[in-house]
């Protein structure tokens, strides 16, 4: 497949993306048939920046608005647009703090892929490997999922579980949570790549 007719690849991330950074890998190694269209980030110094920016691929940041959890209407208006402009077929969240809305995934409708880590629909939201290990589950993990209008509930596409140890502090337990992140998005994101995913209902199903 040459370059023009690649699937694309839009990613928005926060934090220091390392999410990302597995995904463009797996691109190199030949793991994820697409290529990285454009990087996006609300945060101006956030890593994931810098990690696109070393690899030569197009990073932006772009302001969010007024808003502490969500893109205002303009920032959104700007996001959709920057996204189409790079001619994005699949919005790649790889941890993006902000919901999006409306306008958002009408644009990309059933084309927004999100990486949690827990086993959704056990702890959504923030800190979810604090969630985890307050409530005492002896099994946590992450979960790829498509986005709709709730927070961390679409249909679920893959699921890592990871066992809680009795010594785990937060960031023990995060870090082989990121460690399975690290291995399931790709994979993920090369079975969507690969056209092997559809969705029924709630339920994902893979082809293989
Ligand atoms: C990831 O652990 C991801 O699961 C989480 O943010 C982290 C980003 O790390 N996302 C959420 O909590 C979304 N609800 P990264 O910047 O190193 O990829």
């Amino acid at each position: 497949m040459n370059g023009a007719n690649k699937f694309r690849l839009g990613v928005l991330g926060s934090g220091k993306g390392s999410n990302f950074v597995a995904i463009a890998e797996a691109i190199t190694k030949g793991l994820v048939p697409a290529e990285i269209a454009v990087v996006i980030s609300d945060v101006e110094a956030a890593g994931i920046l810098e990690a696109a920016r070393e690899r030569n691929l197009n990073a932006r940041f772009l302001a969010p608005g007024k808003f502490r959890t969500k893109l205002d209407e303009e920032a959104e208006r700007t996001y959709v647009r920057e996204l189409q402009a790079a001619r994005v077929d699949l919005l790649v969240l790889a941890g993006f703090m902000r919901v999006l809305k409306g306008e958002f995934l009408r644009a990309f409708e059933g084309r927004i892929v999100n990486i949690h880590p827990s086993l959704l629909p056990a702890f959504p939201g923030l800190e979810a490997w604090k969630q985890a290990l307050d409530h005492g589950v002896k099994v946590t993990g992450c979960t790829v999922h498509f986005v709709d209008a709730g927070v961390d509930s679409g249909p679920i596409i893959g699921q890592q579980p990871v066992p809680v140890r009795d010594d785990d502090t937060a960031e023990s337990l995060h870090q082989r949570i990121q460690a399975a992140e690290h291995e399931l998005y790709p994979r993920c994101v090369a079975a969507i790549a690969q056209g092997k995913v559809s969705v029924r209902g709630r339920t994902v199903v893979w082809r293989t």
